[in-house]
């Protein structure tokens, strides 16, 4: 039986990084990219090139690392936007340029303040333009949603005839109800007659994000834009995950439609875009949630006991999620099988960073008895992504601060030399954090501080992660990870203000 593709568009990098506290370092943002084409997401939006220097910088970055991917920027109806994205994009094997302009006659009066007929004239500029950078150009109706049908089917033929192979039918403010989804995916698929493919980009501000794109599947979409753990604006985007698998579960509804991604590698992705931005899925989400797989009550415990499918409708082995939470590891684990259960883990690393990543497992083998599957997660990830190490923590002591007055020595290292310093706070963190701005000479501004152990036992290693804003500029995340709270704080500080010193200058303006 002949069976449709649908191309899975991932979009975390991009409208992902627009959830509130999600933003990523460049590292990050690659090993993220490494991740999704291991999955198999037929087009990574990397990024939006216009948006700062340190977005231009990781967009090309990756569409220089990814080969199998579709690598995409968006881009606003803007030729100075188009540009950036043409030129960030330029190197990558396969190459996209997506422009948007909204539709909606709310955004077009109150917003844009334009009439029907210049947007109609914006977008065609837009797409003509992008075409002279790439063949593969995707147009977005932006509040498609709320978007009259007759325009949408005008703007449509404007930008087809332009040159666009995508168009796209967001609901960006996740207003529509699954029913109205496919009626408007059905007419404009009708419509457009395969001159394009049809796509979809639906926002979950009423939870229906996954049910809405699965009835534009149904309706002729061909294309679903989508995040891992359903990050995104607001309530945020479609998750991946959950599309993936209604189609594969429910293969006797979906029998003529497939995608491309390779569902093992759906739980090594959630883990890494929640370590990474430090945004956990709720324990209930669906697919990849701690709850996910877990049977509380005694009957369904019966159940699964004796046969899976009683309560089961899909295995935890077809997302990559091994339950094995036996001890994993230990001190006397050599290299090999090292390498064999991070292989397993879904990480495939090369020489340099299996050799630094064995190396913190040796530490962390010294200090803690049972390694779990999470702690090498989490410990691998920490070591991949990075910045460059301007500072560098050798140690830190605090003093007592029962009685008297918290306080913190600090020894950090910059270029060979050691710089020790000494200081004072209201707090533990604040007098870490204080003595390590005044070694460094700029002044952060803690946000966001979150702690959370990686594994079980009291010895779990803690993941700690900060926003900090530095001289007032855009807010930089850090992570750190140690067995000591305070020391994986002073790490997620550093870790900041080393992210922040390589992004200087191409930042997004606060
Ligand atoms: O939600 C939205 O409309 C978007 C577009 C830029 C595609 O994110
Ligand atoms: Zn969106």
């Amino acid at each position: 039986m002949k069976q449709d593709t649908i191309k899975i568009f991932d979009t975390t990098l991009r409208d992902g990084e627009q959830s509130p506290g999600a933003s990523m370092n460049t590292e990050e943002k690659i090993q993220i990219a490494v991740q999704l084409e291991r999955l198999g997401v037929d087009i990574i939006e990397a990024g939006f090139a216009a948006a700062s220097p340190g977005d231009f910088d990781a967009i090309e970055k990756i569409a220089q690392r990814v080969q199998n991917s579709t690598i995409c920027s968006l881009a606003r109806a803007i030729d100075s936007d188009i540009k950036s994205a043409g030129e960030a994009i330029a190197k990558a094997n396969l190459k996209r340029i997506h422009t948007f302009i909204a539709t909606s006659k709310i955004h077009m009066e109150y917003k844009l303040k334009m009439t029907p007929d210049e947007v109609i004239k914006r977008a065609v500029r837009a797409v003509e333009y992008a075409r002279t950078f790439v063949d593969d150009v995707e147009f977005s109706c932006e509040d498609a949603g709320r978007s009259d049908i007759g325009f949408l089917k005008e703007v449509s033929d404007a930008v087809i005839e332009a040159g666009a192979t995508t168009i796209n039918l967001p609901d960006t403010v996740g207003f529509r109800l699954p029913s109205e989804i496919g009626a408007m995916v059905k007419e404009m698929s009708q419509y457009t007659q395969g001159r394009a493919i049809i796509s979809v980009h639906n926002h979950n501000d009423l939870g229906l994000g996954v049910a809405n794109s699965l009835e534009a599947v149904a309706n002729g979409a061909r294309q679903v834009e989508c995040t891992i753990n359903g990050l995104g604006e607001r309530a945020g985007n479609a998750a991946l995950e959950e599309i993936v698998m209604a189609i594969k579960t429910r293969s006797d509804i979906f029998a003529n439609y497939k995608t491309n991604i390779n569902t093992k590698e759906i739980y090594p992705s959630s883990r890494l875009i929640a370590t990474i931005t430090g945004i956990e899925p709720q324990p209930n989400k669906a697919i990849v949630g701690k709850n996910a797989f877990s049977h509380e009550s005694g009957i369904h415990q019966d159940g699964v006991l004796k046969n899976k499918e009683t309560y089961e409708i899909i295995t935890p082995e077809s997302i990559g999620l091994i339950k094995d939470d036996t001890l994993v590891m230990g001190k006397h684990s050599g290299r090999a099988a090292f390498k064999d259960k991070l292989l397993k883990l879904g990480f495939s690393l090369d020489n340099e960073a299996l050799n630094a990543s064995f190396e913190r497992f040796k530490i962390l083998a010294d200090k803690k008895k049972d390694i779990y599957d999470d702690d090498l997660r989490a410990l691998v990830t920490n070591e991949m992504t990075k910045a460059t190490q301007i500072y560098e923590l050798i140690s830190l002591q605090l003093m007592d601060c029962s009685n008297g007055v918290p306080s913190a020595a600090v020894k950090i290292k910059k270029e060979n030399n050691e710089i020790i310093e000494a200081g004072i706070g209201e707090g533990t963190i604040d007098a870490v954090f204080k003595t390590i701005d005044r070694i460094s000479g700029y002044h952060g501004k803690l946000e966001e501080y979150k702690v959370k152990s990686v594994s079980k036992g009291k010895d779990a290693l803690a993941s700690v992660t900060v926003k900090v804003s530095f001289n007032e500029e855009q807010a930089i995340i850090g992570h750190g990870l140690n067995i000591d709270t305070m020391l994986a704080s002073a790490r997620a500080y550093i870790g900041a203000l080393n992210s922040y010193l390589s992004m200087k200058g191409k930042l997004k303006p606060c």
